[in-house]
């Protein structure tokens, strides 16, 4: 396994629209960790433009992660949810997007990939046909594949792959597994029992992991390796907008406001730091992605460059308010230190 090669068991989980980069890849994997490169709203000659730039920065294996292609949402849903929303995108000073239902260059990308392969590839939002697991096998690609409850583990298990990224209801961002719904999200620590109690496949842990305690107590509970998204969102090698930025740390963590799972941004659940838009439209957004993604992209970018934090997408983990701004090797081997520390502690307290 692609772990075996790492030195500490810290994955910097993929972090597609602006946050992954080949530099933060390459600084978590140089840190002795494993690096992701997120392809997701890529196409395929800009995943070759910065695998090749990863590739330059850094010798060490990195991973890169795919959008599976899901189903199209109801399009009456989209035109009525477009109606309610036209007047939030004028006020973040853009127009709606047309909002079409794509394939995020699925098949460019795989074809890419088979023919230039890299050392993981991992899957989020869907389960690969076990055809694509297995060409990627064949052609030297470890596959390891973002579940969020049991019943996806066993399916992604039977389709061949080599490792699950078990992410529990606390993560940020998108849901990664194949259901949309808030209602069967599992926290990490009751997913990670249910998994390893009932497959043999090799677990990543991924959701709410900020300090080097939960690390420890992911590992404990039998994940070959802890992934962290939001910890790496506002390190300098991060691609991050300064107003997201800014909204990990504008309050003490007391008072940060809380996150919660919506659909008022991109038509499928994910994690954010709540602010006016998601307060607004979560109980009335469709399940439609990314037709939805695409209808709020020019309010997102025209809001994220006028730094107007109510109409962006402040995707953020539940443990957000204790992550900070620093260079992500630090964060990997910093965590990975008290990680060590608190296993130890933990081992000769109850021996
Ligand atoms: C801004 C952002 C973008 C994300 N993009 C992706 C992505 O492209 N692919 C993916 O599999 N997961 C993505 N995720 C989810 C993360 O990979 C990971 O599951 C999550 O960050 C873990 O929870 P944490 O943020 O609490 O650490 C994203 C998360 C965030 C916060």
């Amino acid at each position: 396994m692609i772990l075996d090669r790492c030195d500490i068991p810290i994955v910097g989980a993929p972090l597609a629209g602006g946050p992954s980069t080949p530099e933060l890849a390459a600084a978590v994997c140089d840190a002795g960790g494993l690096g992701f490169l997120a392809a997701g709203y890529l196409s395929a000659p800009e995943l070759e433009r910065r695998r090749r730039r990863t590739e330059q920065i850094t010798s060490r294996p990195f991973g890169v992660n795919l959008f599976c292609p899901g189903p199209a949402g109801d399009a009456s849903r989209v035109r009525e949810y477009a109606a309610v929303i036209e007047k939030d995108a004028h006020a973040a000073g853009a127009a709606l997007g047309a909002p079409r239902h794509d394939d995020d260059d699925w098949d460019a990308k795989v074809e890419y990939l088979l023919a230039h392969p890299v050392p993981v590839v991992s899957f989020t939002f869907g389960i690969p046909g076990p055809e694509v697991i297995g060409d990627l096998r064949a052609a030297g690609c470890e596959t390891w594949v973002t579940v969020t409850t049991l019943a996806e583990a066993r399916r992604a298990a039977e389709a061949g792959a080599d490792l699950l990224v078990a992410q529990g209801y606390e993560a940020g961002g998108h849901r990664g597994g194949v259901s949309d719904s808030a209602h069967d999200a599992v926290g990490l620590i009751a997913l990670l029992q249910l998994i390893t109690a009932r497959l043999p496949t090799p677990v990543a842990a991924c959701g709410g992991i900020a300090t080097g305690a939960a690390i420890a107590a992911v590992l404990c509970l039998g994940a070959r390796a802890a992934a962290l998204g939001t910890a790496f969102l506002d390190c300098p090698e991060a691609g991050t907008a300064a107003v997201h930025r800014a909204r990990l740390h504008a309050a003490p963590p007391e008072e940060a406001p809380p996150t919660r799972l919506t659909r008022a941004f991109s038509g499928r659940t994910a994690r954010g730091i709540e602010n006016g838009f998601l307060l607004a439209h979560s109980a009335g957004a469709p399940a439609a992605y990314p037709e939805v993604h695409h209808l709020t992209t020019p309010m997102r970018k025209a809001a994220r460059e006028a730094g107007l934090a109510d109409y962006v997408n402040l995707w953020a983990g539940q443990a957000y308010p204790l992550t900070g701004a620093r260079p992500a090797g630090d964060v990997v081997r910093e965590l990975w230190a008290q990680a060590r520390a608190v296993l130890g502690q933990s081992s000769a307290r109850h021996a």
